[in-house]
């Protein structure tokens, strides 16, 4: 089997990409590096020792991506590649809906074209907006979302729903991740983001190598146990391993099917402070600032039916997450070299 990985040279795609491989699977891999650094696929290169492709290539860019397609003998693809970060989707809406929904049109567009009908899709557990209340299961009611980023994921949602029910030869998996965390055990691959982080783990390792102050908490007065907000955290290994049972799901049959991927235990900004003291022996100095518009006091899911129907669970706990995101931040300071 041969899978198109788009962004996979990004955080999830890439220990996607490396579980792939390792599962004897051909990766097939398009980015176009715009939130990554290219030395990630010496890594995974590094880590899995077998041969695959990579493209420098937009998924906007309708001749590029037919021209890989018509060049590669694709079984199915799995599609990471889009803009993420949710504060800048509120500036710059248009640049989101275009790279996030434009490009997923003309990939599935390409696709069709290739007679390739199998996708497994990035999408996210903000897509259950403010309103539901914590488990949250595949049925529940979606929309309400706060912002353009999770704007983006949603319609992409109703645009795949849409083109399964005009053809019911697509197999297709919407994927709503909780919040990934941690890195590859050999502390050579993990998450790079690009200036100040807006995520909370990141945020904390680069406390912890003096790269920042002190961590902001976003408010401590929500109805949790603590005050502070409550997180469905997974190590990005379990989720890259959701995706090998989901492209073998899509692989099997036609239909469409949503699957939550997260651990259904929630952690409060103040349980992972404290747990990732634990795991590196480093203080982590933090201040209690007022709430972050449009972050919801808890967010943690149901994962039941992965387990039920793709056979897949998270395995790795909180320490574990916070012992390699630790080991990635401290051997690799400044992440990945260019
Ligand atoms: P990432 O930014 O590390 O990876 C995305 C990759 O896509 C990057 O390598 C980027 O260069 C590439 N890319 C972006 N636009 C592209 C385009 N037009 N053409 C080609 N390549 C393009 O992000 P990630 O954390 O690995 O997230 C992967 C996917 O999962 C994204 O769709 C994201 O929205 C979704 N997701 C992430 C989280 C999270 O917390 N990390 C949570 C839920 C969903
Ligand atoms: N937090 C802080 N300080 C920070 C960063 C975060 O206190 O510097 C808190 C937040 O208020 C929240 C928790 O830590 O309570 C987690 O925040 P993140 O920004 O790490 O994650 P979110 O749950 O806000 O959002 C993430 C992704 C979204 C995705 C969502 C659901 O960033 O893209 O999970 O999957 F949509």
């Amino acid at each position: 089997m041969s899978v198109l990985v788009t962004g996979g040279a990004g955080y999830i795609g890439s220990h996607t990409c490396v579980e792939l491989l390792n599962s004897g699977i051909d990766v097939v891999i398009v980015d176009n590096f715009c939130n990554c650094k290219k030395s990630s696929i010496d890594r995974i290169k590094a880590l899995t020792n077998k041969a695959f492709t990579y493209y420098e290539c937009d998924i906007r860019d309708y001749d590029g991506m037919d021209e890989i397609f018509k060049k590669e003998s694709i079984d199915s693809v799995i599609h990471f590649a889009g803009l993420k970060a949710v504060g800048e989707s509120v500036y710059k809406p248009l640049e989101y809906f275009d790279n996030n929904i434009n490009g997923t049109l003309v990939l599935l567009d390409v696709m069709r074209n290739n007679g390739c009908k199998k996708i497994v899709f990035s999408s996210s557990a903000t897509v259950y907006g403010m309103n539901n209340i914590s488990p949250l299961t595949e049925d529940m009611k979606v929309g309400g979302v706060t912002n353009p980023y999770g704007r983006t994921k949603l319609m992409i949602e109703e645009i795949m729903q849409d083109l399964y029910v005009s053809d019911k030869e697509w197999s297709i998996c919407l994927l709503r991740y909780f919040n990934p965390i941690g890195a590859h055990k050999s502390g050579t691959m993990g998450e790079d983001p690009n200036g100040i982080p807006n995520n909370l783990m990141p945020y904390i390792t680069q406390v912890a190598i003096g790269k920042l102050d002190h961590l902001g908490v976003y408010g401590d007065d929500y109805d949790t146990h603590d005050g502070t907000g409550v997180r469905d955290y997974i190590h990005v290994v379990d989720l890259a391993l959701g995706h090998v049972k989901a492209v073998e799901k899509v692989a099997s049959g036609t239909g469409l099917n949503i699957y939550n991927l997260g651990t259904g235990k929630g952690y409060s900004v103040l349980d992972v402070v404290k747990a990732f003291e634990k795991a590196s022996g480093v203080k982590i100095k933090y201040e209690i600032l007022d709430r972050r518009p449009g972050d919801i006091a808890t967010c943690y899911s149901d994962p039941s039916k992965a387990l039920k129907e793709l056979g897949w669970k998270a395995e790795r706990d909180i320490e574990e997450m916070c012992e390699d995101s630790w080991r990635w931040q401290s051997q690799n300071p400044n992440g990945y070299p260019d």
